[in-house]
């Protein structure tokens, strides 16, 4: 079975390759390196000992997709690629609707056109919104989202649901990723932010690695047990093995499915920083800022429907995240730029 994977060389999508490839699937990447680098890509291969078949395409390309999917055998695709930055988001909200919503329905198109219709689509915990309850499972409506990058994993399960609907020859498992940081154990892949990083993980590895100054924790008097904020962080490898298991399930002809990828663990900014200064001896210097405009106190998952339905559980602790993540930084001071 041979697996087109979109935006596979992005931090989560080169990971999803390593695992694909070590399941024995075939893989082909198309990415158009907006926001990675191609050597990603050289690094799975260093670790699997597999070419990895890469078009460097964009998803709004129509012609490029047609060739791919007449060149190649794509039985499903997992579907990475978008752009992910929130407060570019809200600056540049077109750019953000053109490429995610416009490129998922270029995308989807040609699929059709080519009887390929098994998709995993990467959404985000960010559709809860302001979560009604916590742990988060599926069955937690919707909410409103504080931004236009939000807005287009919301309305593209939307869209996505609705075609499947449409048409049961679909099957589209839609995935809602809660908080991913960590790499992979090699120490040469990871996640490699274009600038000043705005998540929290990036950020505090280059504090660490003495890249940036100190870290600014934004809030310390949110309802949680410090006051810094709760999320559920989960390993990107973990992250990666639950899209094998995604793919495994479309055999199964499953029609539509949303499934939680977190760990259930909540854990507050001030528990990263100490967690990171155990497991690497590395101080993580800090000042509270106020709070973020758009972030929540608490968000975290229930995610025993991805146990029960896809026999996945993230097997990773906190330890492991930062360890991981701190070996690629400090391996790699410039991500994969010499
Ligand atoms: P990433 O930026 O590292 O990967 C996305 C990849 O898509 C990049 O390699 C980029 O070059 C590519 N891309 C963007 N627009 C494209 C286009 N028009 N055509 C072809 N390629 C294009 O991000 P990531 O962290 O690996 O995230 C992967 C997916 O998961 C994204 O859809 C993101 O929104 C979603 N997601 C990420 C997180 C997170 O915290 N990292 C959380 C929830 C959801
Ligand atoms: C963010 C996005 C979310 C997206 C997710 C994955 C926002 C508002 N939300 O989630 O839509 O799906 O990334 O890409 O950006 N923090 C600091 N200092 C920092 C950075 C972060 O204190 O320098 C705090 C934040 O306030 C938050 C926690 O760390 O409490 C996690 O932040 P971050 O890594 O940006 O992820 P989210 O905001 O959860």
């Amino acid at each position: 079975m041979s697996i087109l994977v979109t935006g596979g060389a992005g931090f989560i999508g080169s990971h999803t390759v390593v695992e694909l490839q070590e399941a024995g699937y075939d893989v082909v990447v198309l990415d158009n390196l907006s926001n990675s680098n191609v050597k990603s890509l050289e690094r799975v291969e260093a670790i699997t000992g597999k070419k990895v078949p890469f078009y460097k395409a964009d998803i709004l390309d129509r012609e490029a997709l047609e060739e791919i999917f007449s060149k190649e055998t794509v039985e499903a695709v997992i579907h990475f690629a978008g752009l992910k930055a929130v407060g570019e988001s809200v600056q540049k909200p077109w750019e953000y609707y053109e490429n995610n919503i416009a490129g998922t329905l270029t995308l989807v198109d040609v699929m059709r056109k080519h009887g390929v219709k098994n998709l995993i689509f990467s959404s985000s915990a960010t559709v809860y919104g302001d979560p009604a309850f916590i742990p988060i499972t599926e069955q937690c409506p919707k909410g409103q989202c504080t931004n236009p990058y939000g807005w287009t994993k919301s309305m593209l399960e939307q869209i996505l649901s609705d075609i499947q609907k449409a048409d049961q020859e679909w099957n589209v498992i839609l995935l809602r990723y809660f908080n991913p940081i960590g790499a992979h154990k090699s120490g040469t892949m990871g996640e490699n932010p274009n600038g000043i990083p705005n998540n929290l993980m990036p950020y505090v590895t280059q504090v660490a690695v003495g890249k940036l100054k100190e870290l600014g924790i934004f809030g310390n008097d949110y309802d949680t047990h410090d006051g810094t904020g709760v999320r559920d962080f989960i390993h990107v490898v973990d992250l990666a093995k639950g899209h094998v298991k995604a793919v495994k399930k479309t055999e199964e002809k499953p029609g539509l499915k949303i499934y939680n990828l977190g760990t259930g663990v909540g854990y507050s900014v001030l528990d990263i920083v100490n967690n990171f200064e155990a497991a690497t001896g590395v101080k993580v210097p800090y000042v509270f800022k106020p709070r973020r405009p758009g972030d929540i106190a608490t968000c975290y998952s229930d995610a025993t429907l991805a146990k029960e339905e896809l026999g996945w559980v993230a097997e990773y602790g906190i330890r492991e995240m930062c360890e991981d993540a701190w070996r690629w930084q400090k391996n790699n001071p410039n991500g994969y730029d010499e």
